[in-house]
């Protein structure tokens, strides 16, 4: 029988498991009811009387070796890092994960912001308008022309009457026409928003983009105050290294109109693929108000003049992050997305 308990001995010493269910089976075979140890308990009383008490310190012996063991494995499955550390309650949460602006949304604040403090605050309109509020208002004449500039999606259509066409807004500039209705100068409003226009998309036209919209009407404001603006955005937007030039442009709803360009900041103004050479890219689209406008909107022109402005926030991203596939910017790829992480 010594001989038997010296054997489990070693056996037990020898004890090895690599998870749970491993170490059950050891525990059920040494330590359980049926187990090495309780059959040897049983065998007990035919030991001799003279070796009893030496046979019964062995066996519990055995006892307290196995017990020690599974219980050291089992402590070492515990330890184990086994992706479930609710144990400590006083461990802090982890941090909550966070997304990341969409680019547009960091532009378009960054936009707001040099505005604000400029002291324009935001106006807003629906993206679902009248013909008035987009077209007639900001003086397209019913016929004219520069209607087909801006390829319209139709909600409803007026039929012969275009007054009575309902659409999607095709530029922001339709809230100038919201905010003149029912204010009376001095106006100072950016209004940043989505736009469409139905054109096939690719990576350079897009079905919808965003604009901001700016319009200060007050008595005597002058071109030169438009171009002060300019300069100061461009700056601030671009560095204070850009400069900015205006080139003669026709829109509807301002005279004179301009389109301003800023010396690319890619490649400083020496002439790179990006502007095609020339040192110079195309950022917005801007005037005086047309005194037409002012009337048709309930302001008084002979009193008021004022400046408009309007830009892609499309543009000015690509300007600033260089992303040269506008589908990037709807596509939710969270790849694309991530990039932005940093970035505010
Ligand atoms: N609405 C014009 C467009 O969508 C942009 C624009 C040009 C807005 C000149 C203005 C402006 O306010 O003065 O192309």
């Amino acid at each position: 029988m010594i001989a038997k308990i010296e054997q489990l001995l070693q056996e037990v010493e020898a004890l090895t498991a690599s998870n749970a269910e491993e170490l059950e089976a050891l525990r059920i075979k040494y330590l359980s009811k049926k187990g090495a140890i309780n059959e040897l308990m049983a065998d007990f009383r035919n030991v001799p009387a003279e070796q009893k008490k030496e046979v019964g310190m062995k066996v519990n012996e055995l006892k307290n070796k196995a017990q020690e063991k599974i219980n050291a494995l089992k402590e070492q499955f515990e330890n184990q890092d086994n992706g479930c550390d609710d144990l400590d309650l006083t461990r802090s949460a982890y941090p909550a994960k966070l997304g990341t602006r969409h680019p547009l949304t960091i532009v378009k604040n960054e936009i707001i912001d040099i505005f604000a403090r400029l002291g324009f605050s935001i106006a807003d309109g629906p993206e679902v308008e009248d013909d008035w509020h987009v077209f007639s208002s900001m003086n397209f004449a019913e016929d004219h022309p520069a209607r087909d500039m801006q390829d319209t999606f139709f909600i409803e259509s007026g039929e012969t009457n275009v007054a009575n066409n309902i659409i999607l807004r095709t530029h922001t500039s339709s809230v100038q026409s919201r905010v003149m209705e029912h204010t009376q100068p001095p106006i100072r409003i950016i209004c940043p928003g989505r736009v469409y226009r139905n054109e096939a998309i690719s990576y350079r036209a897009h079905a919808f983009f965003h604009q901001v919209e700016a319009l200060y009407v007050d008595k005597n404001v002058s071109f030169t105050d438009l171009k002060q603006v300019l300069l100061l955005f461009a700056q601030e937007m671009f560095g204070p290294e850009t400069k900015i030039r205006l080139r003669p442009s026709y829109f509807p709803f301002t005279e004179p109109s301009a389109e301003m360009d800023i010396s690319c900041n890619i490649c400083g103004g020496k002439g790179c693929p990006f502007c095609k050479g020339t040192g110079w890219v195309e950022i917005l689209g801007c005037g005086m108000v047309d005194p037409n406008v002012l009337e048709l909107n309930g302001i008084d022109s002979k009193v008021y003049s004022g400046y408009a402005l309007g830009m892609g926030i499309e543009r000015i991203t690509n300007l600033k992050y260089r992303v040269n596939d506008l589908r990037l910017f709807s596509e939710n790829d969270t790849r694309f997305l991530k990039e932005f992480e940093a970035a505010h």
